[in-house]
């Protein structure tokens, strides 16, 4: 069976697309699948912000086909693993878990590299170019551990 593993951030165009397009790239699709979702519905259907797909094309990664998907209950049934940014994020989708499975599921990506420290991935969403980048180096270094932990 296959491990499914969700990103999830509040708008799904600038942290979660990132973080699925990082972790796809250092995983075997034969064994995990990846997604990414928003706890909002502010950007359903969107293409990811275009400060993220600079980023990823500038690291390699292509994200133009992901488009925006709104976080739902059913998702804690889909998935095995949901890794959330911030402690809003963590809140937002606790609060649709319907039982202690479901919570379980649910962790702060950073806690995979600095385990029990909640240190949150900033929203870059107002913010500069720069704010991109450092985005994407923390997802970079949690997606390789989490990679390490499926080989
Ligand atoms: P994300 O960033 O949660 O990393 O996708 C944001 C994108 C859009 C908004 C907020 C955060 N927004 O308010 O529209």
């Amino acid at each position: 069976m296959k491990t499914r593993i969700l990103m999830v951030c509040l708008g799904n165009i600038c942290r979660s697309p990132l973080a699925e397009g990082i972790l796809k790239s250092k995983v075997d699709p034969q064994q995990i699948f990846v997604d990414s979702a928003g706890t909002s519905n502010y950007h359903v259907d969107d293409c990811p912000d275009p400060r993220s797909v600079s980023i990823a094309r500038e690291n390699n990664l292509d994200i133009t086909s992901q488009r925006g998907r709104q976080f739902s209950a059913e998702d804690f049934e889909n998935f095995d693993r949901i890794y959330v940014m911030d402690m809003s994020n963590y809140h937002d989708v606790i609060s649709l878990a319907a039982n202690e499975e479901h919570k379980d599921k649910v962790s702060l990506i950073l806690n995979e590299i600095f385990p029990g420290e909640n240190v949150e991935v900033p929203d870059p969403y107002h913010g500069g170019d720069h704010g991109f980048k450092k985005v994407y180096q923390m997802l970079n270094e949690a997606c390789e551990v989490i990679a390490e932990k499926h080989k």
